[in-house]
């Protein structure tokens, strides 16, 4: 048992690039796709919330968008573009154009934090503001950066 976790550490030592093949850009695309998954019912679930006036679900969620803003970029490594062989939508323009994308990300991080600040003085008119700027800064992105 423990030889066999040993062999298996050792090729993950020897071999580190092997799971930086197709496989893992696979990997990697549809591991993003699941975040902006996340994302569309976390701007559900805040739009519902503020229905409600259910402010601290607004800002949890608020929160973790802010959180996969600040990781997103990473998420995007070169040679992960939409290709005949995955089904990304990801524009050849994030890689042309990698300062644009950046301004995108920052965009998106800056109007989510806003959220989580305003959302704690539980004023609905000023959340209802704030929430279509973090939505305006996906579409923004969207426009540009998504076939
Ligand atoms: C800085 C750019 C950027 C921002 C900001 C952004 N997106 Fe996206 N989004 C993308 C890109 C690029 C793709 C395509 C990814 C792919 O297919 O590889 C995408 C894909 C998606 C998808 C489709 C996922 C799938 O399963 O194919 C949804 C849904 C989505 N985004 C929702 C959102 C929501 C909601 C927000 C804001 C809360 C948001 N996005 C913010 C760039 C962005």
């Amino acid at each position: 048992m423990y030889k066999c976790k040993f062999v298996l550490i050792l090729f993950f030592i020897t071999f580190p690039f092997f799971s930086y093949s197709n496989e893992s850009t696979t990997g990697i695309i549809k591991e993003r796709m699941e975040k902006f998954q996340e994302s569309k019912n976390l701007m559900r679930a805040i739009n519902k919330n503020l229905s409600d006036s259910n402010f601290n679900v607004i800002t949890q969620s608020a929160e973790m968008l802010n959180k996969w803003a600040s990781e997103m970029h990473e998420f995007f490594p070169k040679g992960s573009e939409a290709s005949s062989s995955n089904k990304s939508q990801a524009s050849d323009d994030i890689w042309s154009d990698p300062e644009g994308f950046k301004k995108a990300i920052k965009t998106f991080e800056n109007a989510s934090a806003k959220l989580i600040k305003i959302s704690k003085n539980k004023n609905v008119d000023d959340i209802a503001s704030s929430f279509r700027e973090v939505a305006a800064s996906c579409k923004g992105c969207h426009q540009k950066f998504r076939n």
